[in-house]
């Protein structure tokens, strides 16, 4: 199944965003202040992500979408890529049952062709096992960049239809895109401080709410969370069309004087 593009199709609106995409950043700037290695920031970064995708189904969120690991990410040292390789590893080791246990569906997006033949057959029967879940889609963006998701959905594209080259539409590329099976995100948020997309899903955040706290991820939480949804309910997502256009007025189409 896919879903239709909110640059030709106005989604409906809902108070609790139907779908949450988060930049967990500041796992090393939470290390430093403590005198602490950064890695240790990064393992003090997965119990928040057990704290969001409890927080998410607790408040009826249908998809949470994290970036773990940036197509950029491998400039970093040698020893904390292979850290978080490692910690990657452990995590689904540890937390796939319990997911599967809470009716979560796992995804994992991204350019999986650089990581081991474990961790890839962790992954796999990972999204198996919890396919049929429907309570919450979890989707974890490893080795994911945004440009790197456009070219790859352009090259299927090109393999499947190449008969329809030149006439290619928006819908057909959307449908080649890793996260096909969600719909856009409603509401993006960057913890850390920096207000940046890095590289992130920059074709599905078109028309997603952005919100930046300087909390840094290790330290967001529930409360942290219900900040960022009471912003975005603040919000008036237009998608190109005027404020009256939402709120028509109640005379409008009534009064012929007007
Ligand atoms: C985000 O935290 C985690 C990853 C990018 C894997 P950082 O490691 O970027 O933390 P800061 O930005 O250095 O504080
Ligand atoms: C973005 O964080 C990537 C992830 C959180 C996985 P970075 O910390 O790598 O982003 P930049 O380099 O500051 O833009
Ligand atoms: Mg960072």
């Amino acid at each position: 199944m896919s879903f239709l593009s909110s640059t030709r199709d106005i989604p409906e609106v809902r108070a609790v965003p139907r779908h949450v995409a988060m930049i967990m950043d500041g796992n090393g700037r939470w290390a430093k202040k403590r005198f602490l290695p950064r890695v240790a920031g990064h393992k003090r970064g997965v119990e928040t992500v057990r704290t969001m995708v409890k927080a998410c189904v607790e408040r009826g969120i249908e998809y949470l979408t994290l970036f773990a690991f940036s197509s950029e990410n491998w400039r970093r040292p040698a020893d904390e890529v292979s850290f978080l390789m490692r910690l990657f590893v452990a995590a689904l080791q540890a937390e796939v049952e319990k997911l599967h246990q809470n009716g979560v569906r796992l995804r994992v997006i991204g350019d999986l062709s650089r990581f081991d033949a474990r961790t890839l057959e962790l992954v796999r029967t990972g999204e198996a096992l919890t396919a049929g879940n429907t309570r919450l889609t979890l989707t974890i963006a490893a080795n994911y960049g945004g440009r790197w998701d456009i070219l790859q959905a352009a090259n299927a594209l090109a393999r499947q239809h190449p008969e329809k080259a030149g006439h290619w539409t928006e819908q057909d590329l959307a449908e080649h895109l890793s996260m096909a099976y969600a719909p856009e995100p409603d509401l993006f948020i960057r913890t850390g401080g920096e207000q940046r997309v890095s590289n992130f899903l920059l074709w599905q955040l078109a028309y997603a709410e952005l919100y930046f706290t300087d909390c840094l991820w290790p330290e967001f939480d529930g409360a942290a969370l219900d900040q960022a949804i009471v912003s975005y309910q603040s919000r008036e997502r237009r998608f190109g069309r005027t404020s009256e256009q939402l709120t028509p007025s109640p005379r409008a189409g009534t009064d012929g004087n007007v």
